[in-house]
């Protein structure tokens, strides 16, 4: 565990509390840049590194440790890096438990997933605590297995509201997935949302069915803004949405409730199968830390200026999956000299 602070030693009355959570495979290596990133841009921050997932399975036998989840909660935000792998698909206790647990825990029910490239432009909108992931589960006396979808309408009034507010601020569309010709839920859903839709006029609501919705991220993504969905669509979706606007390497997401602190993580996972090799692409953490600014500490001018300096990365220090050879340091490098190279005034605190 480490603490440590990119201006000051010791946390000041104006500085901010953020509890890293590096995790398991790639995460920890991701998790590095974005540090080293932090510590060169003039914001006044505490960092608490802190175990969780995999690694925490191993050290302490639990996912998710109390001392954790206390730091999280008193943190102004939360910057997480991936769980799982392979070495935990045996044990009792599985790493995902405590992102699954942790999400929950600081009810951040709204996940942000941007995705953008070319003239495609669209944001996933994914309801995070509920539904399948955590449903009532168990085994029958005969062998059948069961996890089960639920939703209350609350649940979905509230990530409705927050996908409308979005697209009021963006191009005024939302598309609210479901699957609604089978599920009963869905049909709630659908209900639920367009009575919603009635207190934001100005945007346009569409439905769509889950499955031609993945259709049309393939061949039509450029027709989509917001994407409304629930939590295992959305998990689904969020990575076509990465893989038609440049790869899941570079994909960011923001996980907000109202008002605690907000967890900030890349869309991608552990990718044990790249893990230690130095080549991870650390673009979707850095967009990760750019959201964090923007959403968790208000520091849009930072958020933007980081979000310059990735784009320009990606060209000039491309890592394996985009077709370079850059490490995972070298496109960290090329991101701590774009910023140099482009220094920002300072805000007044
Ligand atoms: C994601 C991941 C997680 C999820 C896993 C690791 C539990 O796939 O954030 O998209 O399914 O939510
Ligand atoms: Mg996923």
């Amino acid at each position: 565990m480490r603490t440590s602070s990119s201006s000051r030693r010791g946390r000041s009355p104006l500085s901010s509390a953020i509890a890293c959570l590096p995790g398991d495979g790639i995460g920890p290596e991701v998790t590095t840049e974005a540090l080293r990133v932090l510590d060169n841009l003039s914001v006044d921050v505490e960092i608490q590194e802190l175990p969780f997932g995999g690694a925490a399975i191993d050290a302490l036998g639990d996912p998710l440790p109390p001392e954790t989840l206390e730091a999280c909660r008193a943190a102004d935000a939360v910057l997480l890096g991936a769980v799982g792998g392979p070495r935990w698909d045996g044990s009792d206790v599985r790493p995902e438990q405590g992102l699954i647990g942790l999400r929950k825990e600081l009810g951040v029910y709204a996940n942000l997933r941007p995705a953008a490239s070319g003239d495609v432009d669209l944001v996933v909108v994914r309801e995070l605590v509920g539904g399948l992931y955590y449903g009532a589960r168990g085994v029958k006396p005969d062998g059948t297995v069961f996890d089960t979808c639920e939703y209350h309408p609350d649940q979905i009034e509230r990530i409705a509201r927050r996908a409308f507010e979005l697209a009021g601020e963006r191009s005024g569309l939302v598309t609210s997935v479901d699957k609604a010709n089978v599920l009963d839920t869905s049909r709630l859903w659908r209900r639920v949302v367009t009575e919603v839709a009635v207190d934001y006029p100005d945007v346009e609501l569409r439905h769509a069915l889950v499955d031609s919705t993945a259709m049309q991220l393939v061949t039509d993504p450029q027709t989509f803004d917001v994407l409304l969905t629930e939590n295992t669509f959305g998990d689904i979706l969020s990575d076509v949405a990465a893989a038609v606007t440049g790869g899941l390497g570079l994909a960011a997401s923001a996980s907000l409730g109202d008002g605690g602190p907000g967890i900030f993580e890349p869309v991608h996972g552990s990718a044990p199968d790249i893990a230690g090799t130095g080549t991870a692409n650390p673009a979707g953490m850095l967009r990760s830390l750019a959201l964090l600014l923007r959403h968790g500490l208000e520091r849009g001018d930072l958020a933007d200026a980081l979000d310059e300096a990735v784009n320009e990365a990606i060209h000039l220090a491309p890592t394996p999956d985009l077709g370079g050879r850059a490490t995972t340091a070298a496109f960290g490098d090329a991101v701590v000299a774009e910023l140099a190279a482009n220094p920002r005034p300072l805000e007044a605190a």
